[in-house]
Parts: structure tokens; sequence; C-alpha cells
């Protein structure tokens, strides 16, 4: 599998996943304003790898910060960092990981300007490594709520692509397939990006785990078919409550599964568990441009001038989700107070 985004000496390249799958290119980021751009325009998605990116490219944009003084550093990397933090809002991981970049500068008085910057490079080379274990030990845990002979419907991409690497449904999807589960998978094409029809058959493709790609709009007949035994998507922010933000279309798929008696899993690394969010009502929801909706790449299908919404994510409220798949475990309902046992108990890579 391609590695969704690599430090290439003093650049960082990132897989341009608008491209994929007929090209594959590298984007080249130079400085921090590049991976802000490459998060705000797609070229890498998915909640984990925009932490990764943000990691990364606060690293890069440490890099190029001029003085010897640690408050003149600290004050212009806070800065970085806050402009980092407005790329997307609904991903909570990346939130996650300007958080932790930044309590490593405010232990470092004491330290050099240079010995902080190797030191934020090397953090964001942990937090790369560590996505793929915590993914690992997802598709671990996740195994065991996937029955054999199953079809499995998922959402979006929660991928190799969408991560440092394996990826969190699809980890669960490879855990299985690797234990020789004798597993399907139908992948929704998730409009309008098409993450599901161009990125999560690619990869399943990849790794010969057999996969049917859908109309969006096709979920609730093959459920109501028989066709479908469970559901496992991703998720880009958790409430305390177990409420989940996930590409639009989740919440449907959700309902659909719940009036089919069809177990809904969502896998996801603790990072993406907000505990000062309370609730789904409390996250921010993404609204990208319209022309998302009324264009497919240059084309513009729609009467010029139309109106179109184009939310990103959608809320699944707790009640609708079987369990949670984690790195630590798999949370049960209910939720509220397993999420908070869990994060109490979480290990130390999570924090
Ligand atoms: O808009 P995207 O492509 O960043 O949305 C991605 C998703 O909704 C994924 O399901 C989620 O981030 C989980 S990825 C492991």
């Amino acid at each position: 599998m391609l590695p969704t985004i690599k430090w290439e000496g003093e650049l960082i390249k990132i897989l341009d996943q608008r491209k994929l799958p007929s090209k594959k290119e590298w984007y080249t980021c130079r400085g921090y304003r590049d991976v802000i751009n490459a998060i705000e325009k797609m070229v890498i998605r998915g909640a984990p790898a925009i932490g990764v990116a943000a990691a990364m490219g606060l690293a890069l944009g440490a890099s190029s910060i001029r003085t010897r003084s640690f408050p003149a550093f600290s004050t212009r990397f806070t800065l970085l960092a806050e402009k980092m933090r407005l790329a997307r809002p609904t991903a909570v991981n990346l939130q996650w990981a300007v958080e932790r970049m930044l309590r490593l500068v405010d232990r470092s008085a004491g330290r050099s300007v240079e010995e902080i910057k190797q030191a934020l490079r090397n953090e964001s080379e942990v937090i790369l490594a560590q996505d793929i274990d915590i993914n690992k030990n997802i598709g671990r845990h996740g195994l065991t709520v996937v029955p054999e002979n199953s079809t499995i419907l998922t959402h979006c991409n929660a991928g190799s692509l969408a991560t440092a690497g394996y990826g969190t449904a699809l980890g669960v999807i490879r855990a299985a397939h690797a234990a020789r589960k004798n597993i399907r998978v139908f992948a929704d094409e998730t409009r309008p990006w098409l993450q599901g029809l161009r990125l999560t058959t690619f990869e399943l493709m990849e790794d010969g785990i057999p996969v049917t790609v859908i109309a969006d709009n096709a979920a609730g007949s093959l459920m109501r078919q028989g066709e479908i035994d469970l559901v496992i998507t991703g998720a880009d922010r958790i409430a305390a409550n177990g409420d989940v933000a996930n590409k639009i279309g989740t919440y449907q798929v959700a309902l659909m599964a719940r009036i089919h008696r069809i177990p809904f899993y969502v896998a996801a690394p603790l990072s993406t568990i907000d505990p000062a969010t309370p609730d789904g009502e409390a996250i921010p929801v993404e609204n990208r441009p319209p022309e998302e909706i009324t264009r497919i790449g240059r084309a513009a299908l729609a009467p010029p001038g139309v109106n179109a919404l184009n939310p990103a994510f959608d809320i699944t409220p707790a009640k609708y989700v079987t369990a949670i798949i984690t790195e630590a475990g798999i949370i049960l309902p209910p939720f509220k107070k397993n999420i908070k046992d869990t994060m109490r108990s979480r290990p130390r890579f999570s924090s």
C-alpha cells in the first residue's frame, strides 16, 4: 500500500487523493501553508490522516522560525498552530495533533530552539508511526465482531488513505480478511467526493478483498434484501456521549441499519473521541463549497445559479451505534460511562 504522507528530507510529500485512482501524484509541501492548503483542498483527507499532516506541517513550520529566543519561538509557533487548527473544523484529530505539538513546546522552556525544532520533527514521526500501530490494534479488536462469511457495508473511506496506514474501518476489514473470514464488502460511492468509489475500492482491490461499489441510495434496498450483515464506518469526532460525526450520509445508513436489525459499528482511534464535546449538537459540521455538488470535475451538471447545500458530515446519535471499536478495545453502550472509563485508562501513546 502506498504511504499517505511522508517526510522527504526537509519536504513533506502527500499522495494527492484528488487524483486517485487514475494518477499517483505526490503533492510537495515546502512550508506549513502548503500543508494547510492540502488539508483544506482535500489533497489529504480522513480524520487521522489530517491529524498526522497537521503535526508534520507544524514541525515544518517550526523549522522556518528564525529566532534563538524561546519566548519569541513559542509565540510564533502558537500562531502557526492556531492557523493549522482552522484548516478543517470537524475532525478532532487535527485539534488533538495541534495540541500535542503545542504541549511539547510548552514543556520545552530551557531547551535551545534548535533542540525544540528537532523534537517537533521527531514527535511528528512518532505520531505517524503510532497511527499505523493504533489501526492494527483497532483491526485486532474489531475482528471479533465480524462473523465468518459475512458482507460488510462501509461508507466513505476509512482506510489506509484516511490514516497513516492500514485504516480504521478498513483496518477491521483487513484484519478479518487476513483471518480468512471470507468477507465481502459493499462500498457506498459517497457523494460528492466519491471517496468510496475512488479510494475504498482502490485500496480493497489492491489487497484482493472482494468489494462491490454501490450508489449511496442503494444501501437501504440491499439491507431489506438481507444482503448486508453489518456496517462498519470510521468517525471524524465522537462526542462524550457517543454521538458520532462522520461523512455525510452516515446517519441515514445507521437509521436503515437499525430498522433492519443490522449492527452498526464505528471504528476509530481514541484521538477521535473528544471528551470536551458533550454531544453531537456541539460538533462543528463543515459546510463545503456548493460547486462540489453541482459540478463533477470541470463539468457543470446543474442549471447555472442553482442553490446547493454541501454539509460534509452528519451526526449519528449514539443510540444507533452498536459499539465503538478502538485500539484499547470495544466500547459498548452505555457510551457516556464506558467512554469515560476507557479514556481514563487509555494507553500512554493516545494521550
Ligand atoms: O471529508 P473526508 O474525506 O475527510 O471525510 C472522511 C470521513 O468521513 C472518514 O470516514 C473519517 O474521517 C474516518 S477516516 C479513518
